[in-house]
Protein backbone atom coordinates (compact mmCIF):
# COMPACT_ATOMS: atom_id res chain seq x y z
CA UNK A 1 0.00 0.00 0.00
CA UNK A 2 1.00 3.74 -0.89
CA UNK A 3 -0.53 5.46 2.55
CA UNK A 4 -1.72 4.03 5.41
CA UNK A 5 -2.88 5.51 8.76
CA UNK A 6 -3.44 3.66 12.07
CA UNK A 7 -4.86 5.38 14.82
CA UNK A 8 -4.64 8.58 13.25
CA UNK A 9 -6.37 11.16 16.03
CA UNK A 10 -6.26 14.81 16.04
CA UNK A 11 -7.83 16.58 18.64
CA UNK A 12 -8.51 20.84 18.54
CA UNK A 13 -8.70 22.57 21.48
CA UNK A 14 -10.71 25.96 21.68
CA UNK A 15 -11.07 27.74 25.05
CA UNK A 16 -12.29 24.37 27.56
CA UNK A 17 -14.26 22.93 24.21
CA UNK A 18 -12.02 20.24 22.55
CA UNK A 19 -12.88 18.81 19.11
CA UNK A 20 -11.94 15.80 18.03
CA UNK A 21 -11.50 16.20 14.45
CA UNK A 22 -9.98 12.96 13.66
CA UNK A 23 -10.76 9.80 16.14
CA UNK A 24 -8.75 6.84 15.48
CA UNK A 25 -8.65 6.46 11.79
CA UNK A 26 -6.98 3.93 10.70
CA UNK A 27 -7.16 3.70 6.52
CA UNK A 28 -5.31 2.41 3.38
CA UNK A 29 -5.04 3.88 0.19
CA UNK A 30 -2.90 2.05 -2.87
CA UNK A 31 -0.61 3.82 -4.95
CA UNK A 32 -1.55 5.21 -8.50
CA UNK A 33 -5.55 5.31 -7.38
CA UNK A 34 -8.38 7.62 -7.46
CA UNK A 35 -9.67 7.83 -4.07
CA UNK A 36 -13.00 10.16 -3.03
CA UNK A 37 -13.57 11.45 0.57
CA UNK A 38 -17.28 11.78 1.43
CA UNK A 39 -18.66 12.65 4.80
CA UNK A 40 -20.87 15.85 6.27
CA UNK A 41 -19.23 19.36 6.78
CA UNK A 42 -17.44 19.26 9.69
CA UNK A 43 -16.17 15.41 9.54
CA UNK A 44 -12.77 15.76 9.42
CA UNK A 45 -12.11 15.26 5.72
CA UNK A 46 -9.49 18.23 5.47
CA UNK A 47 -7.80 17.66 9.40
CA UNK A 48 -7.20 14.11 7.29
CA UNK A 49 -5.64 15.92 3.99
CA UNK A 50 -3.84 18.35 6.35
CA UNK A 51 -2.22 15.71 8.06
CA UNK A 52 -1.45 12.89 5.25
CA UNK A 53 -0.13 16.18 3.49
CA UNK A 54 2.57 17.20 6.17
CA UNK A 55 0.89 20.67 6.67
CA UNK A 56 0.05 19.79 9.88
CA UNK A 57 1.04 16.67 12.57
CA UNK A 58 -1.94 14.39 14.89
CA UNK A 59 -1.76 14.31 18.19
CA UNK A 60 -2.13 10.42 18.29
CA UNK A 61 -1.63 7.58 15.49
CA UNK A 62 0.60 6.99 12.77
CA UNK A 63 0.73 7.78 9.28
CA UNK A 64 2.86 5.92 6.47
CA UNK A 65 3.54 7.42 2.55
CA UNK A 66 5.48 5.16 0.98
CA UNK A 67 7.28 3.38 3.42
CA UNK A 68 7.98 6.23 5.42
CA UNK A 69 6.73 6.87 8.99
CA UNK A 70 5.98 10.59 7.85
CA UNK A 71 4.45 11.56 12.07
CA UNK A 72 7.54 10.89 12.98
CA UNK A 73 9.51 12.99 11.18
CA UNK A 74 11.55 16.33 12.31
CA UNK A 75 9.87 19.82 10.61
CA UNK A 76 12.26 20.41 8.45
CA UNK A 77 11.84 17.05 7.26
CA UNK A 78 8.04 17.32 6.75
CA UNK A 79 8.37 20.50 5.39
CA UNK A 80 10.77 18.56 2.34
CA UNK A 81 8.02 15.72 1.95
CA UNK A 82 5.18 18.09 1.50
CA UNK A 83 7.06 20.29 -1.11
CA UNK A 84 8.45 17.16 -3.12
CA UNK A 85 5.62 14.34 -2.76
CA UNK A 86 2.54 16.25 -2.40
CA UNK A 87 0.59 18.55 -4.77
CA UNK A 88 -2.38 20.46 -3.27
CA UNK A 89 -5.21 20.94 -4.85
CA UNK A 90 -7.86 24.04 -3.26
CA UNK A 91 -11.55 24.50 -3.77
CA UNK A 92 -10.82 28.61 -4.30
CA UNK A 93 -7.58 28.34 -6.01
CA UNK A 94 -5.18 29.78 -3.90
CA UNK A 95 -3.23 31.19 -6.86
CA UNK A 96 -1.03 34.14 -6.46
CA UNK A 97 -3.27 37.29 -8.11
CA UNK A 98 0.55 39.24 -8.66
CA UNK A 99 1.73 36.56 -10.82
CA UNK A 100 0.99 35.34 -14.33
CA UNK A 101 -0.21 31.99 -15.19
CA UNK A 102 3.32 30.71 -15.92
CA UNK A 103 4.76 32.45 -13.18
CA UNK A 104 2.65 30.73 -10.71
CA UNK A 105 4.22 26.95 -12.10
CA UNK A 106 7.08 28.36 -12.37
CA UNK A 107 6.95 29.45 -8.18
CA UNK A 108 5.90 25.95 -7.72
CA UNK A 109 8.76 24.19 -10.39
CA UNK A 110 11.47 26.61 -8.07
CA UNK A 111 10.72 24.74 -5.07
CA UNK A 112 10.79 20.77 -6.77
CA UNK A 113 14.75 19.65 -7.40
CA UNK A 114 13.35 18.07 -10.36
CA UNK A 115 10.42 20.00 -11.86
CA UNK A 116 8.76 18.44 -15.32
CA UNK A 117 8.66 20.63 -18.18
CA UNK A 118 6.27 24.23 -17.05
CA UNK A 119 4.68 24.49 -21.02
CA UNK A 120 4.46 20.95 -21.09
CA UNK A 121 2.56 20.71 -17.99
CA UNK A 122 0.03 23.96 -19.32
CA UNK A 123 -0.34 22.70 -22.33
CA UNK A 124 -1.31 19.81 -20.49
CA UNK A 125 -4.06 21.35 -18.28
CA UNK A 126 -4.98 23.25 -21.64
CA UNK A 127 -3.94 26.67 -20.43
CA UNK A 128 -0.75 27.63 -22.15
CA UNK A 129 -2.34 29.77 -24.84
CA UNK A 130 -2.96 32.35 -21.41
CA UNK A 131 0.21 31.66 -20.05
CA UNK A 132 0.60 35.23 -19.98
CA UNK A 133 -2.49 36.39 -18.19
CA UNK A 134 -2.85 36.94 -14.28
CA UNK A 135 -5.62 34.87 -12.40
CA UNK A 136 -7.96 37.38 -11.64
CA UNK A 137 -8.73 37.34 -15.73
CA UNK A 138 -9.71 33.75 -15.14
CA UNK A 139 -12.87 32.01 -14.91
CA UNK A 140 -13.03 29.25 -12.12
CA UNK A 141 -12.60 26.61 -14.76
CA UNK A 142 -9.36 28.08 -15.91
CA UNK A 143 -8.26 29.11 -12.53
CA UNK A 144 -8.26 25.48 -10.79
CA UNK A 145 -6.54 23.92 -14.39
CA UNK A 146 -3.57 26.23 -13.39
CA UNK A 147 -3.67 25.12 -10.07
CA UNK A 148 -3.74 21.82 -11.08
CA UNK A 149 -0.35 22.12 -13.11
CA UNK A 150 0.60 23.98 -10.37
CA UNK A 151 0.46 20.19 -8.24
CA UNK A 152 1.84 18.58 -11.56
CA UNK A 153 4.69 20.38 -12.36
CA UNK A 154 6.64 18.59 -8.87
CA UNK A 155 5.91 15.63 -10.49
CA UNK A 156 4.49 14.25 -6.95
CA UNK A 157 3.70 10.89 -6.47
CA UNK A 158 0.08 12.38 -4.14
CA UNK A 159 -2.52 14.69 -5.36
CA UNK A 160 -4.44 15.97 -2.93
CA UNK A 161 -7.30 18.44 -3.95
CA UNK A 162 -10.14 19.60 -1.17
CA UNK A 163 -13.47 20.65 -2.74
CA UNK A 164 -11.58 21.04 -6.28
CA UNK A 165 -14.88 21.24 -7.98
CA UNK A 166 -16.74 23.08 -5.11
CA UNK A 167 -17.20 26.46 -6.64
CA UNK A 168 -17.54 25.65 -10.35
CA UNK A 169 -20.24 25.00 -12.65
CA UNK A 170 -21.57 21.71 -14.04
CA UNK A 171 -19.31 21.83 -17.28
CA UNK A 172 -16.46 23.58 -15.72
CA UNK A 173 -16.44 20.67 -12.84
CA UNK A 174 -16.19 17.82 -15.42
CA UNK A 175 -13.68 19.42 -17.55
CA UNK A 176 -11.40 19.75 -13.97
CA UNK A 177 -12.40 16.18 -12.89
CA UNK A 178 -11.41 14.84 -16.57
CA UNK A 179 -8.29 16.53 -16.22
CA UNK A 180 -7.76 14.52 -12.63
CA UNK A 181 -8.27 11.47 -14.28
CA UNK A 182 -5.91 11.92 -16.63
CA UNK A 183 -3.20 12.99 -14.38
CA UNK A 184 -3.43 10.27 -12.21
CA UNK A 185 -3.11 8.18 -15.72
CA UNK A 186 -0.40 9.99 -17.44
CA UNK A 187 1.45 10.93 -14.30
CA UNK A 188 0.69 7.40 -11.88
CA UNK A 189 -0.09 10.35 -8.79
CA UNK A 190 -2.13 8.59 -6.54
CA UNK A 191 -5.29 11.40 -6.16
CA UNK A 192 -7.64 11.80 -3.15
CA UNK A 193 -10.63 13.90 -4.39
CA UNK A 194 -12.77 15.23 -1.12
CA UNK A 195 -16.14 16.67 -2.36
CA UNK A 196 -19.69 16.64 -1.21
CA UNK A 197 -20.60 15.19 -4.30
CA UNK A 198 -21.20 11.63 -4.62
CA UNK A 199 -21.71 10.99 -7.86
CA UNK A 200 -18.09 12.06 -8.22
CA UNK A 201 -17.36 8.74 -6.12
CA UNK A 202 -18.12 6.64 -9.41
CA UNK A 203 -15.28 7.35 -10.92
CA UNK A 204 -12.73 6.55 -8.16
CA UNK A 205 -11.16 3.30 -7.31
CA UNK A 206 -12.29 3.64 -4.05
CA UNK A 207 -14.29 5.89 -1.17
CA UNK A 208 -13.89 6.79 2.24
CA UNK A 209 -17.00 8.01 4.01
CA UNK A 210 -16.25 10.03 7.41
CA UNK A 211 -18.63 10.79 10.47
CA UNK A 212 -17.59 13.25 13.47
CA UNK A 213 -13.85 12.19 13.24
CA UNK A 214 -14.66 8.72 12.52
CA UNK A 215 -14.49 6.49 9.38
CA UNK A 216 -18.27 5.03 8.68
CA UNK A 217 -17.37 3.21 5.47
CA UNK A 218 -14.46 2.04 3.19
CA UNK A 219 -15.34 0.81 -0.61
CA UNK A 220 -13.50 -0.07 -3.42
CA UNK A 221 -15.17 0.47 -6.78
CA UNK A 222 -13.24 -2.61 -9.09
CA UNK A 223 -14.97 -0.89 -12.34
CA UNK A 224 -14.99 2.91 -11.94
CA UNK A 225 -16.32 5.15 -14.83
CA UNK A 226 -14.50 7.71 -17.39
CA UNK A 227 -15.07 11.21 -15.43
CA UNK A 228 -17.55 12.18 -18.39
CA UNK A 229 -19.77 9.48 -17.73
CA UNK A 230 -20.22 11.16 -14.35
CA UNK A 231 -23.58 12.81 -14.01
CA UNK A 232 -25.25 14.87 -11.57
N1 LIG B 1 -7.78 25.01 13.36
C1 LIG B 1 -8.86 24.53 14.00
N2 LIG B 1 -9.15 24.92 15.27
C2 LIG B 1 -10.22 24.44 15.93
N3 LIG B 1 -11.09 23.54 15.41
C3 LIG B 1 -10.86 23.11 14.15
C4 LIG B 1 -9.75 23.60 13.39
N4 LIG B 1 -9.78 22.99 12.17
C5 LIG B 1 -10.86 22.19 12.18
N5 LIG B 1 -11.51 22.25 13.37
C6 LIG B 1 -12.72 21.48 13.75
O1 LIG B 1 -12.47 20.11 13.47
C7 LIG B 1 -13.61 19.49 12.90
C8 LIG B 1 -13.26 18.91 11.54
O2 LIG B 1 -12.97 19.98 10.66
P1 LIG B 1 -12.58 19.77 9.12
O3 LIG B 1 -12.19 21.09 8.59
O4 LIG B 1 -11.61 18.66 8.99
O5 LIG B 1 -13.99 19.31 8.50
P2 LIG B 1 -14.41 19.04 6.98
O6 LIG B 1 -14.96 17.65 6.92
O7 LIG B 1 -13.29 19.38 6.08
O8 LIG B 1 -15.63 20.05 6.78
P3 LIG B 1 -16.08 20.93 5.50
O9 LIG B 1 -16.82 19.98 4.60
O10 LIG B 1 -16.98 21.97 6.08
O11 LIG B 1 -14.86 21.51 4.87
C9 LIG B 1 -14.70 20.55 12.87
O12 LIG B 1 -15.50 20.40 14.01
C10 LIG B 1 -13.92 21.85 12.91
O13 LIG B 1 -14.67 22.86 13.53
MG1 LIG C 1 -13.01 20.87 4.63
Amino acid sequence: MFIKTEDLTKVYKTGTAEVRALDRVSLTFEKGKIYAVLGPSGSGKSTLFNLIGGIDRPDGGKIWVDGEEISSYSPEKLTRYRREKVGFVFQFYNLINTLTVYENVQAAADLSASPADIKTVLELVGMLEHKDKYPLELSGGEAQRVAIARAVVKKPPLILCDEPTGALDYQNAKKVLELLERVNKETGATVMIITHNQAIARMCHGVVTLRSGQVTGFSENPAPIAAREVEW
